[in-house]
């Protein structure tokens, strides 16, 4: 695919303030929750990325129009007329798709979702989502592709996951606020995105208990007795991470505007071990650094531990820190295929399986990387601000989808970077 570039050198260091945006796991979900009752949503600190745009689509054609008021403020509408058919071309696009599962099959009874790839759906890893609103009541059969879930009315249950999966804790909770009487779900995954969509959903009319700890207790309502509402999306804990990881291998002193600290404690504590001086107030971080990085050991798990989205900048950070790190991956295997890129800048990594033992070095050299994926296309651009010469990161529609123009927030800091676009 022809693509934007981003061109990036080596720059002293960074400087000012940078203002964080909304988190895409967050819009995507309160975005697909406006399925549950009629009338006008306003979302405000809407990140400007793709992925927004193509849930805009998926709703468009279920029956919620979006549209964009301002830079960041979202008015979604509702007006009852929903269709509960999600079709393959918008689902197969991005993952958060399957959050319309929960809120259409309380609203609607039915639902017909295609899955993108993959014909087995017993290995399918949405699994766990399936077993809560099972247990819940409904019925799932895959035809040709497409799941079709049934449920003449959801009714309360005691869930407990397997796994604290955001996703399948999103759909059961989103399901649960038109089940009839009280369901529980243990061992429910807490990040913030998914406190956010909580809160959400009681600015709405619904009655959730426990918003943020590992047990959701979400009493059911009668159709009728939801609202729309007005609501600010919470900031992005892992865009503000890219920034502070920008900042860790550049040097440099920077406020990021909006971060929450108390949403990035573990990986605050971690950073500092590295070598990063941070200081946080309600509503901003400040962050100073030297260049200079110590080595430390990583494993990712659930929040409140370090999310696997933090990986690909906490291996970048590695690449350049002083000593031998070893990070861990403990949610998907497999996901080190960015190691290869940094290797091309003269990264010293070796990855197998879960494991990545990564050997600082002092200085990465530019040059062309693709971007394999949002976060790793976002960490390959934070590489190039610690690299010697010139780096071309391709692959950019994936950096699209999950940041905010990163390029021009990095160049307001003084990084000498460029998105250079295709032809
Ligand atoms: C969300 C985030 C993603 C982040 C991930 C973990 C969005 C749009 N995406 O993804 O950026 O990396 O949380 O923090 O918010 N699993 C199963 N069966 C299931 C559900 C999940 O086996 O039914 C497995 C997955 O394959 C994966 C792990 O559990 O290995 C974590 O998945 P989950 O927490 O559900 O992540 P997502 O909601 O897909």
């Amino acid at each position: 695919m022809d693509d934007d570039r981003i061109l990036i050198r080596r720059a002293g260091p960074l400087q000012g303030e940078v203002s964080i945006p909304g988190a895409k796991n967050s819009v995507l979900k309160l975005m697909a929750a406006t399925l549950l009752t009629d009338g006008e949503f306003t979302l405000t600190n809407v990140p400007a990325i793709v992925d927004v745009g193509i849930m805009a689509e998926l709703l468009a054609a279920i029956g919620v129009r979006s549209e964009r008021l301002g830079p960041d403020v979202l008015r979604l509408t509702n007006d009852g007329n929903i269709t509960p058919v999600a079709p393959y071309e918008l689902v197969e696009r991005i993952r958060a798709s399957i959050n319309v599962l929960g809120p259409l099959l309380g609203r609607c009874g039915h639902v017909s979702l295609s899955l993108p790839g993959g014909d087995d759906f017993g290995s399918r890893p949405i699994d766990m989502h399936i077993k809560g609103l099972e247990a819940m009541g409904a019925t799932f059969e895959l035809r040709h592709g497409v799941v079709e879930a049934r449920a003449d009315r959801l009714h309360g249950a005691d869930i407990t996951l397997e796994f604290p999966s955001v996703g399948a804790t999103e759909n059961i909770v989103t399901a649960a606020v038109y089940a009839k009487g009280t369901t529980v779900i243990d061992n429910a995954a807490r990040e913030p995105e998914i406190a956010d969509l909580c809160q959400f959903m009681v600015g709405m009319g619904a009655h959730i208990e426990g918003i943020g700890s590992s047990t959701l207790v979400v009493h059911g309502v009668e159709h009728g007795e939801l609202h729309a509402v007005a609501h600010a999306v919470v900031p992005d804990r892992i865009q503000a991470a890219t920034y502070l990881a920008a900042v860790a291998v550049s040097g440099g002193e920077v406020v990021l505007r909006g971060a929450r600290g108390d949403h990035m404690d573990m990986l605050l504590r971690r950073f500092r071990d590295m070598g990063l001086t941070i200081t946080a107030t309600a509503d901003s971080l400040a962050v100073w650094a030297d260049g200079s990085l110590r080595s430390i050991d990583v494993a990712t798990l659930p929040y409140p531990g370090i999310a696997t989205d933090y990986k690909p900048l906490v291996v970048t950070m590695l690449t350049v820190a002083d000593g031998v790190g070893i990070v861990t991956e403990n949610l998907y295997p497999g996901r080190f295929r960015y190691v290869e890129e940094l290797q091309r800048l003269g990264a010293d990594i070796r990855a197998d399986g879960h494991h990545a033992v990564v050997r600082g070095v002092p200085r990465l050299s530019g040059a062309p990387v693709r971007a394999p994926d949002i976060r790793a296309g976002a960490a390959l651009v934070v590489a190039g601000l610690a690299a010697d010469g010139v780096t071309t990161v391709t692959g950019v529609h994936h950096v699209d989808r999950g940041y905010d123009d990163l390029v021009g927030r990095l160049r307001l800091l003084g990084a000498d970077i460029h998105r250079v676009p295709a032809g």
